[in-house]
């Protein structure tokens, strides 16, 4: 994680936030290109789970709600976690957290556990008083709840039919750590799947399946994820049954995700404290039903975490360590970089010809300043998957270079087929066709 955590710093993922102030506990800023990796996994998500299917549709609410809503869902009274302090040090600790019933830090003797909520609280408008109390929400889920009848009358879906949202979600928790796995303020994409009572055990099942495959498909190695079903004391309190995806981190297996059947707990909820009707009028049988729900509720930045440490790699080039990461290329933060192989002006105008043709077409970064051995293995700390080089035969042939970050294999084909075969290899066609004039050879040995 250590290494992990400094290679994100130097490269430009992940900062520590308000860095140039000490930081600020358990808060997180992310950088030039990992905003890239970050803004390409909310993508695929989205793309898999909202765009192509039939039975979902997307949503955006806000992040301040209406204080009822908290009282409703049961966050209020229930959404804590157990605090002990130190009677010695006074270091507060989370108390399901520790082995021992003493202080991690001077071992000093613990209070008895008291409830702690997990809610920020701000205030809304310009008096700080009791009436004017607001919260950060704590996930994103309720803002689908509240909204379920208007989801219903302007979307016209039919049961089973899922709202998907992604956003930020807040939380005071007790320890934080391990980077960006607990943080304070996070970002969370969720499903709340609608389904007929009676039903939701089969919906369940697939929905804990599709979200496994999901992680597969954008190269998750699948030894590194395992399913983890809670016991009845670990549950939520409006869950019956929840699965996690956990993953192997460095520091063990911990949550990626949670998969959980939250029953009509929440739109009866919802029903009872705002006096509306949040029922479906089932076509079949004319009658008015509560829907089950199934959720599939997983973090932006715990999947960030995951693919940082699934796809991370050392090896030995030619005596040299080389540090690379192996994005699915749908995920790389920069999918070409071109490389002239010299500064000189008559490399740098066709690098610059080609750099403009890319650029609409790819995510594409121009660099020249060092040798070209060490822009690969900079690009290769990038995880860019290819990498073009221009140079002074391209002057003669109008061919240049794209050489792979996973193999080190280098082809070269023209320029103006440049574009195109890019295309093909980074949305990982079998059929690649080496274009008239195109060579194949390796010359980095491994
Ligand atoms: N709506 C259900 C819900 O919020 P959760 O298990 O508390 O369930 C869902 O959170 C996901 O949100 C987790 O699996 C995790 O990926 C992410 N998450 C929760 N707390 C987090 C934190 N403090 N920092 C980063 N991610 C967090």
């Amino acid at each position: 994680m250590e290494k992990l955590v400094s290679l994100c710093q130097r490269r430009g993922f992940i900062f520590p936030s308000s860095d140039i102030y000490g930081g600020l506990s358990a808060c997180w800023d992310y950088g030039p290109v990992g905003v890239e990796l970050k803004r390409n996994i909310r993508e695929a998500w989205w793309r898999s789970e909202v765009q192509e299917r039939d039975d979902m549709v997307g949503l955006d609410t806000s992040i301040l709600m209406n204080p009822k809503v908290w009282e409703a869902s049961g966050h209020l009274a229930q959404f804590s976690d157990p605090l002990v302090e130190c009677k010695s040090c006074h270091q507060r600790w989370r108390a399901d957290d520790l082995k021992e019933n003493k202080c991690p830090a001077c071992g000093g003797e613990l209070t008895e556990p008291q409830q702690f909520n997990l809610m920020f609280k701000t205030f809304m408008g310009p008096v700080e008083e009791a009436a004017n109390v607001v919260y950060l929400r704590p996930e994103t889920a309720q803002g689908i709840f509240v909204n379920f009848q208007n989801a219903v009358n302007t979307s016209r879906k039919r049961l089973p039919f899922g709202v998907a949202q992604i956003g930020k979600a807040f939380r005071n928790e007790i320890t934080t750590g391990n980077f960006i796995f607990r943080s304070r303020e996070f970002e969370q994409m969720e499903i709340e799947y609608f389904v007929k009572p009676g039903t939701d055990d089969k919906w369940f099942d697939y929905w804990v399946e599709e979200r496994l495959n999901w992680y597969v498909k954008l190269g998750i190695k699948k030894e590194n994820i395992r399913l983890r079903e809670h016991g009845k004391d670990e549950l939520a309190h409006y869950s019956v049954k929840c699965i996690d995806i956990d993953y192997n981190f460095p520091m063990g297996w911990a949550e990626l995700e949670g998969v959980a059947n939250r029953g009509d707990f929440d739109l009866k909820q919802h029903m009872e404290y705002s006096g509306k009707s949040l029922t479906y009028l089932d076509e079949e049988t004319r009658e008015h039903i509560i829907p089950c729900v199934i959720e599939p509720s997983a973090g932006v930045d715990r999947s960030v975490l995951a693919v940082l440490c699934d796809a991370y790699d050392e090896e030995i080039v030619n005596d040299e360590l080389r540090v690379l990461f192996h994005f699915h290329t749908d995920l790389a933060p920069i999918k070409v970089a071109v490389l002239p192989l010299s500064r000189k002006e008559s490399l740098s105008a066709i690098a610059k010809d080609v750099y403009a043709d890319l650029r609409p077409c790819f995510v594409t970064q121009y660099d020249d300043t060092q040798a070209i051995g060490r822009r690969y293995r900079r690009q290769d700390e990038l995880g860019t998957p290819y990498c073009v080089t221009v140079d002074f035969q391209s002057l003669e042939d109008n061919m240049a270079t794209i050489r792979e970050r996973d193999t080190m294999n280098q082809i070269r084909v023209p320029i103006a087929a440049l574009r195109d075969t890019l295309q093909a290899k980074l949305a990982g066609e079998d059929l690649f066709v080496l274009p008239e004039g195109g060579q194949i050879w390796k010359d980095e040995k491994k």
